[in-house]
């Protein structure tokens, strides 16, 4: 059973814990809040978590792994911290500011002999797996992915009274450290590491993207990424081919694919549905957390897949003049 702490009490984390319980290989142990009262009423479902507001006396908790979900701009500090004490780290998404702060978090990890994991839960799903098995064969030429939601923190964002901290440069929040990395992540996984990378922002006067429209320069083909936090879509991502478009429901919690050939004939790809939409990449990490030695080739495959969306993000960023204030 692998000993985990948790560093923020936000709903995620909840979530992450839920995850991790249920894969069976994991003991939610000790939290940390910056208050002690958030630190007990995150844990009130379950017995035996110590629970912490000091992160000093949090980090000499005698842990396997410390899953950390504070707001963007914390995480490196969080992480540094939590590697220099002696612990592995699983960082929620975007895992950094920049690839300068990701770099050198992976240096650090690596001369202590411990173990950085970006949360990036979509490319552990099934689903991604299946099609860049689908995609072997298949010469692309395009795709266009969409991750659109109205977030739960725009009624707060209208109101003007407290910005909260996903549309605040402070925390380097915006919509391309939130959905975008979805996309990102699902681009870098199916095609590689783009060449160039391009961002056309609605920039809040906060500072950061309210929404976007990318693209992902492959050379002789491109990748069209759009993604907002103020309206819903409702539009599928899709993948071309030479021989056809590959139809996703979704680019996140894919519950559906399916492959229409260039004379429209269908063929569904067979994506299993996850217990949990963190389970996956809870489990992953697990595997990794358990043998090391043995997951070495699947640890450099990670870190390979979160440089290349640092980079990417952090140059889609700079042309969109979003610049924030870790940077
Ligand atoms: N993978 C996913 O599906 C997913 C979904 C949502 C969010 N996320 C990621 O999870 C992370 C947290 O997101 P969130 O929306 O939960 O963020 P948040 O509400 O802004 O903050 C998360 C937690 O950090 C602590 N915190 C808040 N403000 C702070 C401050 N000013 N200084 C220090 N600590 C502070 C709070 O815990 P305490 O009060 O206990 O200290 C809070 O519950 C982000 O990186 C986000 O991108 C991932």
């Amino acid at each position: 059973m692998l000993k985990l702490g948790v560093i923020g009490t936000g709903w995620i984390s909840s979530s992450f814990v839920e995850a991790a319980l249920l894969t069976k290989q994991y003991d939610i142990d000790a939290v940390y809040s910056r208050t002690l009262a958030g630190a007990v009423s995150f844990t009130e479902d379950w017995d035996h978590v110590a629970v912490y507001n000091e992160l000093g006396e949090f980090f000499q908790h005698d842990l396997d792994v410390i899953y950390i979900a504070s707001p963007n701009s914390l995480h490196f500090e969080h992480a540094k911290l939590a590697i220099e004490a002696g612990h592995n780290v699983i960082v929620e998404k975007p895992a950094f500011s920049n690839p300068k702060e990701l770099a050198e978090i992976i240096a650090l990890a690596e001369s202590k002999g411990k173990l950085f994991f970006e949360a990036a839960r979509n490319i552990h799903e099934d689903a991604y797996k299946k099609i860049k098995d689908f995609l072997a064969d298949k010469e692309v030429i395009g795709a266009d992915f969409t991750y659109s939601k109205y977030s739960s923190k725009m009624p707060a964002l209208l109101e003007g009274k407290k910005l909260p901290n996903k549309f605040n440069k402070a925390f380097s929040g915006g919509l391309l450290a939130d959905l975008g990395v979805y996309m990102l992540y699902g681009s870098v996984y199916w095609f590689g590491k783009p060449d160039s990378a391009y961002y056309n922002a609605v920039v809040l006067p906060s500072g950061v993207d309210l929404s976007g429209v990318g693209c992902l320069d492959y050379g002789n083909y491109k990748v069209a990424v759009k993604n907002a936090g103020n309206f819903n879509s409702y539009l599928p991502s899709e993948i071309y081919t030479t021989t056809g478009t590959l139809v996703l429901d979704a680019i996140s919690e894919i519950k559906s694919a399916k492959f229409i050939d260039l004379e429209g004939n269908e063929e569904k790809l067979v994506c299993k549905p996850a217990k949990h939409n963190l389970y996956d990449e809870a489990v992953d990490f697990a595997g990794i957390l358990n043998d090391p030695a043995g997951q070495q080739a699947a640890y450099q495959e990670l870190m390979d897949y979160a440089l290349a969306v640092a980079e990417t993000s952090y140059k889609m960023r700079e042309r969109a003049g979003i610049v924030y204030d870790a940077d």
